[in-house]
C-alpha cells in the first residue's frame, strides 16, 4: 500500500500532536511493509507569519496532489483581532472548500478508564458510542451574503442549503449507520428555520432508500440536552455546519476531554484529517498536550483513505490499551494522588507505538 500524505500542522499544539499521529502511521508502514510519503506544509497563523497567507498557494497544490491531509490545528491568540478572511481559521475553511469533503465525520465515544474525568455520571456514558456527520461545506460558514458594516452597526450572515447539498451528507451518514447501529438521528431547527424545513424533508427524501435505518428527527436545542442526559440512544447523528460544529464540542463532555477525539472529512477530491481540538496556546510547545485525537485521526486516515481497518482499530486498541494501563497526559490527571503515570506527549507516542507493534505482531 503506498499513500502520501500532507501533513499542515499549523499552530499552539499543532505540530506537537501531529508528530505523534506521523510517528505511529510510519511504525504501521514499517510493521506492513506499506510506504506512507510524508510532505510537510504551512497552514493558519504560521502561514500567515511566514508568507502572509493563512493558506498558501503550494500547500494547496500539495494538498491537491497527494491522497490524504492531516491537519494538526489552526489559531493562535495573535490573530484574534483579524477580521474572519484573515484569520488562520479562514485558511482552514479555505482547505475544506478546495479539497471538497463535505462530510465530516466526528466519532465520539467514550473510554471506559476516562469515565471519572466526565462530569456526567459513570452509568450515563459508559458504552456511548456516537457517529456525528457534520455537512461542512455549507450553511452560515460558507453562505453568501455575508458582511459586518460597522458604520451601520450592522452584521449578517447567511443560511443557505440545497437539497442536493443535504442529500449527498445524507447519504454517506445512512451508509455509515448501515454498518453500524441502523440509527440515525437528524438534527435541524425546523421548527424555525426554512433551511432546516429544507434539509428534514430532503433527510426524509433520502432515508426512503435505506429502509433497514430507523430515522428520527430533533430540534437542536432539544438534542443539546439528550446528548448529556442519554448519549447512549444515539447512534449516527447527521447535522448542518454550525450545529454539528456545537454538538460536537459539546459531546466531548462524555469522553471526558476533546483532546481525545479525532475526524475525517470525505466525499470530496481528498481527504482531510483533523483531530477536533483546537490549537490550544497556553499549553503549546511543552510537551504536555495530548496527542491522542491526533494518534486517533492517524487511524481514520487508514480506515477512510487506506483500506488498513485492522491497522487502524490496532491504533484504537493501543490507545485504550494505553490508558488501562494508567498512562495520562498532564491534562486527563486531577488532583494529586491520582496514581496514574503522567506522561508527556512524545512518551505517550512512544507508548502507542509499542502497543500497536505488540498487538500486529501478535495478530
Ligand atoms: C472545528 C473548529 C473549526 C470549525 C474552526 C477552527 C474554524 O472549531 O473544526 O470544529 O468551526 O469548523
Ligand atoms: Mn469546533
Amino acid at each position: 500500500m503506498k499513500l502520501k500524505i500532507l501533513v499542515t500542522a499549523g499552530d499552539g499544539i499543532g505540530p506537537e500532536v501531529t508528530n505523534e499521529a506521523v510517528a505511529v502511521l510510519k511504525e504501521i508502514a514499517a510493521l506492513g511493509g506499506h510506504t506512507f510519503e510524508f510532505d510537510y506544509k504551512r497552514i493558519g497563523g504560521i502561514a500567515i507569519t511566514t508568507d502572509g497567507t493563512p493558506l498558501p498557494k503550494d500547500t494547496l497544490d500539495a494538498a491537491l496532489a497527494s491522497d490524504a491531509v492531516l491537519l494538526g490545528a489552526v489559531g493562535g491568540n495573535e490573530f484574534n483581532s483579524l477580521p474572519p478572511d484573515k484569520r488562520p481559521e479562514a485558511g482552514l475553511l479555505a482547505i475544506r472548500a478546495a479539497l471538497g469533503g463535505f462530510a465530516n465525520l466526528r466519532p465520539c465515544f467514550s473510554f471506559k478508564e476516562l469515565t471519572s474525568n466526565s462530569p456526567l455520571r459513570p452509568e450515563v456514558i459508559d458504552g456511548a458510542d456516537i457517529l456525528f456527520v457534520r455537512e461542512l461545506l455549507g450553511g452560515l460558514y460558507f453562505g453568501a451574503p455575508r458582511e459586518w458594516n460597522k458604520e451601520k452597526g450592522e452584521a449578517f450572515n447567511t443560511m443557505r442549503y440545497t437539497r442536493d447539498e443535504v442529500a449527498r451528507v445524507a447519504r454517506i451518514a445512512f451508509k455509515l449507520a448501515q454498518n453500524r447501529r441502523k440509527k440515525l438521528c437528524s438534527v435541524d431547527k425546523a421548527n424555525v428555520l426554512e433551511t432546516s424545513q429544507l434539509w428534514r424533508a430532503s433527510v426524509n427524501e433520502i432515508a426512503s432508500e435505506f429502509p433497514d435505518v430507523t430515522v428520527e428527527h430533533q430540534y437542536v436545542d432539544a438534542m443539546a440536552m439528550h446528548l448529556m442526559n442519554r448519549p447512549k440512544d444515539f447512534d449516527v447523528v447527521l447535522t448542518e455546519n454550525l450545529f454539528g460544529d456545537i454538538l460536537s464540542d459539546e459531546s466531548g463532555v462524555i469522553t471526558g476531554s476533546l483532546g481525545m477525539l479525532p475526524s475525517a472529512t470525505i466525499g470530496g477530491k481528498v481527504n482531510l484529517y483533523e483531530p477536533i481540538h483546537g490549537s490550544a496556546p497556553d499549553i503549546a510547545g511543552k510537551g504536555i498536550a495530548n496527542p491522542c485525537g491526533a494518534i486517533l485521526t492517524g487511524a481514520l486516515i487508514l480506515r477512510h483513505s487506506a483500506g488498513l481497518e485492522a491497522e487502524a482499530g490496532a491504533i484504537e486498541t493501543a490507545v485504550r490499551k494505553m490508558l488501562e494501563q494508567g498512562y495520562r497526559t498532564p491534562d486527563l490527571v486531577r488532583g494529586k494522588d491520582h496514581g496514574y503515570t503522567v506522561l508527556s506527549t512524545p512518551e505517550v507516542g512512544a507508548k502507542v507505538r509499542e502497543m500497536v507493534k505488540t498487538i500486529l505482531v501478535n495478530a
